[in-house]
């Protein structure tokens, strides 16, 4: 079963996920802070675990808007815990996010790195629904919670179907690589090439959309047989700078991808990537995919779809 309100998703997208499975599935067209509606899904239907991935996400947006981000994305988890708790369901698997580390002083992170402070009042809200998730697992008012931490979710279905199809200017990396490569944007800027690494461009761990989902398979079949706030890191482990994933890129499909060295962007970090070893050990989940694939899956996501998912 799934929620969604569409605030930025389209009907398509749920359509091509079925078309996919080759399932079908009941769908709320609800906004998970809509109390009642919240309480109405539970009643009507035997649910066991709940994944949480309901919430705001730009983190430029977050710190023009915060009252927005605390808003939406506390409520949501607030409006939704109550009627898990209501309706007597005790596990969820959210999804959070590697900004609840912040600035971290060393790499690879692992999971009992120092959290916070975090950069923004996007990531301000997932150390703060980790919090509130733990809490409650602590008072007995949910049996199991485990914390996805997502690195750099990238790449696309390889159907070319389902993919991201950002709202106006793309603000992460890969949408706007995509973009450019395809002509619809002129040049990508590179936020700062004077930092600490390789070649003075940010490093991220970059991973497939479709090992992240995979991730939250394991960690769902892993939640119901055990108990307690658990986190988990998933990444690849392995970083990633502006400019090798600009080469990967063009090497997955032969295309130029002009770029302009700019100033840094406020509140980025050099460096980021996971030790990804305890999911392995624990849920048994290890990333499959590698950098080409990622950039060829996004390409034929961009390709096949240049105006994203259509509106009817
Ligand atoms: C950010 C968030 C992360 C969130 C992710 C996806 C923080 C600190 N990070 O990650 O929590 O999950 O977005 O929404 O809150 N870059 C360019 N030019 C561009 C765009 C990006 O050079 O036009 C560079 C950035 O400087 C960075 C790298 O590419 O080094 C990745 O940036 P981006 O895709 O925006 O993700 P993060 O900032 O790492």
């Amino acid at each position: 079963m799934v929620v969604d309100n569409f605030s930025n998703s389209k009907p398509a997208a749920l359509r091509r996920v079925k078309q996919i499975c080759g399932k079908d599935f009941v769908f709320y067209e609800n906004d998970v802070r809509d109390r009642e509606a919240m309480k109405k899904i539970f009643a009507e239907n035997r649910i066991d675990a709940v994944i949480h991935f309901a919430g705001l996400k730009a983190v430029g947006e977050s710190v023009r808007k915060p009252l927005l981000y605390y808003s939406h994305n506390l409520c949501a988890t607030f409006n939704l815990c109550e009627a898990m708790i209501e309706a007597g369901v005790r596990i969820m698997v959210f999804s959070s996010s590697a900004t609840v580390y912040g600035n971290s002083d060393r790499v690879p992170i692992r999971e009992d790195f120092r959290i916070g402070p975090t950069s923004n009042p996007y990531g301000e809200t997932k150390l703060m629904q980790e919090r509130i998730l733990s809490d409650m697992v602590a008072a007995g008012e949910l049996r199991t919670a485990v914390m996805l931490r997502y690195f750099n979710p990238i790449g696309a279905h390889e159907s070319g179907l389902i993919g991201e199809d950002p709202n106006g200017i793309p603000n992460n990396l890969l949408p706007y690589i995509s973009q450019v490569s395809i002509g619809k944007l002129p040049y990508l800027s590179v936020f700062g090439n004077d930092y600490d690494t390789h070649d003075g461009t940010g490093v991220r761990d970059y991973i497939h959309v479709v090992d992240l989902a995979r991730a939250h398979v394991c960690a769902l079949r892993h939640a119901v047989g055990s108990e307690g706030a658990q986190y988990y890191n998933i990444g690849t482990g392995i970083g990633y700078s502006v400019l090798d994933i600009i080469g990967a890129y063009e090497k997955a499909t032969g295309r130029k991808v002009p770029y302009r060295i700019s100033p840094r962007r406020p509140g980025d970090v050099a460096v980021s990537y996971s030790d990804p070893s305890l999911a392995a050990s624990v849920l048994g989940w290890k990333a499959q995919f590698g950098i080409e694939r990622m950039c060829r899956d996004a390409d034929r996501w961009q390709t096949m779809n240049p105006d994203g998912y259509p509106d009817e």
